[in-house]
């Protein structure tokens, strides 16, 4: 049997389909590259904006018409599985199976129940041991940084956020487990590891967050350690400090604002002002100059006037993110927001979003520009170059680097090499091997 699983969304569930992709290579299964070579094509769904969730039922018609030429095997996972459930087999009825988020273990018993026959078979259930993976469990896609799932779910109620009802509630991976996935992973080669929760700092497996990193970086031959994605009400001066002292924990925050206006924030239940996210901010004290920062933003958000959104605009020059994530606010199907009055046009929203991306992108240049003439480490993240002679590499700071590195010389995978910065542009800095 030859399966094939396809990921959107976040890096959590980019890792769930790599602990999938483990449970059935143990059963196994051959993984193969292409859709259309599989006997069981797994769609690992992300429902975080209307967007994402047209790109799956856009596969699932794709799929259907495939299933009609040939045998084969649907079934959708992730967080639209979770969302939708059973409903998803009266939209699409070609699918043979659904399986919830938290009951990621059960995908090879769904799979027999699917080959046996038995027509459209479901376990959306929530497990209480879903994050208890076994570390030797997932089959990790070729990169050079490994994930580690600490904590799952989220306990905040933004309410424009279905992650709550996909995810479920916050539960902690005990430290130890996370301390030993981690020490394998550093036998098996890998240097960098990212930390993974929908709110990783709100861990609680025994210690706290800004413990969890400190045990963490202990750990011999570990270079880089990263983490995603943390709540500003959750950033403490503990892992402030945690931050910028440990020379393990990559210079690199990313700390979702949402929006800078306050009355906008509440309506969010984002459960800070801006003054607080401020505030937070300056828990990095001198050290924040060394990192890099970036952000979320959702525009259009129901109600957003022209003022609250100067605001954001305003927020964007007070802190000058290195990077920040935007998207115009997208209706989810059961979460509060759908109740407030949404009457700003369209393509004001999207004059809105423009108008910050492209503050934004000349911010990011700002910020690239200073890398230029300075040598810093590098990680190679691609096995060959590019057709332009390029190494793809990445800055402890999570800059994408085009690192030329001369005729016919081979980069170490995985390895920090020293790289002297030559050029930036707003989406890469060019750089030269040292
Ligand atoms: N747990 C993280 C966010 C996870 S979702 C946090 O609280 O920061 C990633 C990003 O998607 C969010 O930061 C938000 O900017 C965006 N997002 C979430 N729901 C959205 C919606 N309904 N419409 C538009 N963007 C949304
Ligand atoms: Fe969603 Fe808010 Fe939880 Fe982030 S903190 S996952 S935005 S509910
Ligand atoms: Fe998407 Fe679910 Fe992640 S909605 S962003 S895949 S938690």
């Amino acid at each position: 049997m030859k399966f094939h699983i396809q990921t959107w969304g976040c890096q959590m569930n980019d890792h769930d389909g790599e602990k999938l992709s483990g449970l059935l290579s143990a059963e196994g299964f051959e993984a193969v590259a292409e859709a259309g070579d599989a006997d069981l094509v797994l769609l690992n769904t992300c429902s975080i904006r209307e967007k994402a969730v047209h790109k799956v039922y856009s596969e699932l018609g794709r799929l259907r018409e495939e299933k009609q030429r040939r045998p084969l095997l649907v079934g959708v996972t992730g967080c639209l599985a979770q969302q939708e459930q059973a409903a998803l087999f009266k939209r699409a009825p070609h699918i043979d199976f659904v399986l919830g988020t938290m009951a990621l273990r059960q995908l090879p018993r769904l799979v027999a129940e699917a080959q046996a026959g038995r027509g459209r078979v479901i376990d959306t259930g929530e497990y209480p041991d879903n994050h208890l993976f076994p570390p030797q469990v997932a089959r990790r896609r070729d990169t050079a940084k490994a994930l580690v799932t600490i904590i799952e779910g989220c306990n905040h109620a933004c309410t424009y956020c279905i992650v709550p009802t996909t995810r479920g509630t916050e539960r902690s991976r005990p430290f130890a487990d996370v301390v030993a996935e981690v020490r394998g992973l550093v036998e098996a080669g890998y240097r960098e590891v990212e930390l993974l929760g929908q709110n990783v700092n709100s861990y609680a497996g025994g210690c706290t967050f800004a413990e969890l990193l400190a045990r963490v970086a202990e750990v011999d031959g570990l270079e880089w350690l990263r983490f995603t994605t943390s709540h500003p009400m959750n950033f403490t001066r503990d892992l402030a400090r945690e931050l910028v002292t440990n020379p393990k924990v990559a210079p690199f925050l990313h700390l979702p604002l949402q929006s800078g206006s306050d009355r906008i924030l509440k309506r969010m239940l984002r459960e800070y002002t801006i003054d607080q996210y401020l505030e937070r901010l300056g828990y990095l004290g001198e050290g924040r100059s060394r990192l890099a920062l970036s952000t979320d933003f959702i525009v259009g958000f129901p109600g957003e006037t022209d003022e609250d959104f100067e605001a954001t605009m305003q927020v964007l020059e007070t802190v000058q993110f290195d990077a920040s994530f935007s998207f115009i606010y997208s209706p989810r199907p059961g979460t509060p927001s759908l109740r407030l009055k949404d009457d700003l046009p369209m393509p004001v929203k999207s004059e809105r979003l423009a108008r910050l991306q492209q503050r934004q992108a000349e911010l990011t240049l700002a910020s690239n520009r200073r890398f230029v003439g300075r040598e810093i480490p590098v990680r190679i993240e691609s096995r060959t170059a590019t057709e332009q002679g390029w190494w793809l590499a990445r800055s402890g700071e999570w800059k994408t680097i085009h690192l030329a590195a001369g005729p016919g010389r081979e980069l170490p995978f995985g390895e920090l090499v020293q790289a002297r910065i030559t050029q930036a542009s707003p989406h890469f800095l060019g750089a030269e091997l040292v």
